[in-house]
């Protein structure tokens, strides 16, 4: 079964001036906080008017999906104080800021492996989930608990259960719709913020083909200009899929209807 959006590795995505999904790596909180003489928790707390910012942002800017990682599956192994402060303002945003992005025709969408965070929590994620599903202006996903690794493992396990007759024989388009955002297309544009150059275990399934804008900003200094910023750099890529430049420049017509150029690519359910 193909997906409902173009896979980058079996066709050629349709491919605009505004990226249509970016995904964020929300990084260089504790370092914002501890360069003001402030607790590291400071830091994300600050964090928390940035997502605000860039939620607008991307909306004004016509992006369709905007993914956050906000907590890795790693990110347990922090200190148990700053764990627990972090689960606390996950609830504390939630509680405050469904009613807003709802007036705002957001959607929300958390992903992760959910099942670690109290009941509480959980409870609060599923209903600002429910409350927003049926708004489409901008998509806006919290990765919380998430780790690329355990997506895939988790698709893979699923796959494997719904068919187990085809092990061994498995393909891109069976897999992809047990990934946790199968509801949404690829990252066109991934940024990492604080300066790190990692992906550290985010979507490292969907990434395959997104264009990544690595910066030295800090989360919480991260505003409309840098995300300006992150845009003009992507709209200056050449995105070629594994093509040549000169295919692309013979092809625009082709590559704007989205037909695929390339024979051996196997058709796939158009965007
Ligand atoms: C990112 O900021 C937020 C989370 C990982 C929750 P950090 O807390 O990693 O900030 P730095 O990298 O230590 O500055
Ligand atoms: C990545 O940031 C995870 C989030 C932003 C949620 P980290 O600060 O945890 O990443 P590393 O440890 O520097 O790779
Ligand atoms: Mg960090």
């Amino acid at each position: 079964m193909a997906g409902k959006f173009t896979s980058s590795t079996q066709a050629i995505p349709n491919v605009g001036d505004v990226p249509r999904h970016i995904a964020i790596i929300m990084d260089g909180n504790g370092r914002w906080a501890k360069r003001r003489f402030m607790p590291r928790v400071a830091g994300h707390k600050r964090g928390v008017e940035t997502v605000r910012a860039m939620v607008k942002a991307c909306i004004a800017r016509g992006v369709d999906y905007l993914t956050l990682f906000a907590f890795s599956s790693e990110n347990w192994r922090r200190p148990a104080e700053e764990v627990s402060f972090l689960m606390n303002l996950f609830i504390n945003a939630l509680q405050g800021e469904i009613g807003k992005l709802h007036a705002n025709g957001v959607r929300l969408k958390v992903v992760g492996d959910l099942s670690a965070f109290e009941p509480r929590l959980v409870a609060l994620i599923r209903e600002g989930e429910a409350t927003t599903a049926n708004n489409s202006r901008l998509t806006l996903t919290i990765a919380a608990n998430y780790g690329g690794r355990w997506d895939i493992l988790q698709a893979m396990n699923q796959l494997a259960l719904a068919h187990p007759e085809k092990a061994g024989s498995y393909g891109e388009a069976d897999l992809a719709p047990h990934l946790v955002m199968a509801y949404a297309p690829e990252p066109d544009l991934f940024i990492r913020t604080g300066g790190e150059q990692r992906i550290s275990n985010f979507l490292l399934w969907q990434l395959a083909y997104s264009e990544l804008h690595f910066t030295d900003t800090l989360w919480p200094d991260f505003d409309e200009p840098a995300l300006d910023a992150a845009i003009a750099s992507y709209r200056r890529r050449e995105r070629r899929f594994g093509r040549t430049s000169e295919q692309l420049a013979e092809q625009p017509a082709v590559q704007a209807l989205g037909v695929l150029p390339a024979p051996t690519l196997a058709p796939s359910a158009s965007d």
